[in-house]
């Protein structure tokens, strides 16, 4: 994959290696069953709730406010107009408020990416925006001892921090598949098409099968046979090699848990549901082709 410079400078910085090592484990225990946190509220964190990643919807709001910000301040300084400076100082609060609801979501989604490359650039852009955010506190600070000038500058400062942090946010997403439908390009044949013997699934098993080059999980429950795509939608995971619970089956990378009727999520971090196919019996095969 070929990457832009601020990715590799970040993929040189080992000392973000330790720091990841410590901090992804406790926030991924406290999300999990038994943590302190626990599902409901990881699921509420990640977006499952949403069908859609809830950090991507927040990130909106400190950019957007920000943005207005460095508006208001540069009309401020050009005008000298205190209707501008106290629309500056209010974005700057909302824009506050977001990140800290951006920064909340996000290390719940950073804490099961996984230890692989974008758990790095994931940190990287933690402790950006922590800087950007630290920035912009100190602005309100300057401002209220009306020390507009210098509040201006740490604003402009937080501003540009932001902005490659919310560059590291668009990599991940974009480059690196962070968030994004891992089922997306799952296409079944349209027509039936037979997998596998029916003799040859037991109760209870999880069997990966290729429908026309498509991976799909089958399982037996007595008498109902379901089949879903096999690759988890959080990071494709092989469910196959997941926990089968009753009609729910656990993916074994990061333990999100979806429903073999429905494909719906049930646990995140996954928000995306597994497409679901019609399975029939004939002559002895186990056919399957895409829900109409
Ligand atoms: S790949 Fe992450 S939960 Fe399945």
């Amino acid at each position: 994959m070929s990457t832009s410079l601020p990715v590799r400078l970040i993929e040189k910085q080992r000392w973000l290696e330790p720091i990841a090592d410590q901090l992804q484990p406790t926030i991924a225990a406290a999300l999990d069953d038994d943590g302190s946190i626990g599902p409901t509220y990881a699921n509420i964190l990640h977006g499952t709730w949403l069908g859609h990643p809830l950090h991507a919807v927040l990130t909106d709001v400190p950019i957007g406010s920000w943005t207005a910000a460095a508006v208001f301040d540069l009309l401020e300084q050009a005008s000298g107009s205190m209707a501008m400076a106290r629309k500056a100082d209010a974005a700057i609060v909302f824009g506050l408020v977001g990140a800290t609801a951006a920064a909340v979501t996000g290390l719940a989604d950073w804490s099961k990416v996984g230890r692989d490359r974008p758990r790095r650039i994931g940190l990287a852009h933690g402790l950006l925006n922590i800087a950007a955010t630290a920035c912009y506190v100190t602005s309100l600070c300057l401002r209220r001892v009306h020390s507009r000038r210098a509040g201006r500058q740490f604003a402009m400062a937080g501003f540009m921090i932001s902005n490659l942090s919310a560059y590291l946010g668009g990599h991940l997403v974009y480059g690196e598949r962070i968030g994004v439908d891992h089922t997306a390009g799952f296409s079944p044949p349209e027509d039936f098409f037979p997998v596998l013997a029916e003799s040859e699934l037991s109760d209870n098993e999880l069997r990966r099968v290729d429908a026309g080059g498509m991976p799909v999980l089958v399982v037996r429950r007595g008498m109902r046979i379901y089949a879903i795509a096999e690759m988890c939608s959080h990071r494709g995971g092989p469910l196959s090699e997941g926990k089968l619970q009753g009609t729910l089956v656990q993916c074994p990378w990061h333990g999100s848990c979806f429903s073999l009727e429905s494909g719906k999520v049930v646990n995140g971090p996954a928000v995306h549901p597994q497409p679901v196919l019609e399975v029939r019996v004939r002559e002895g095969q186990i056919e399957v082709r895409s829900k109409r």
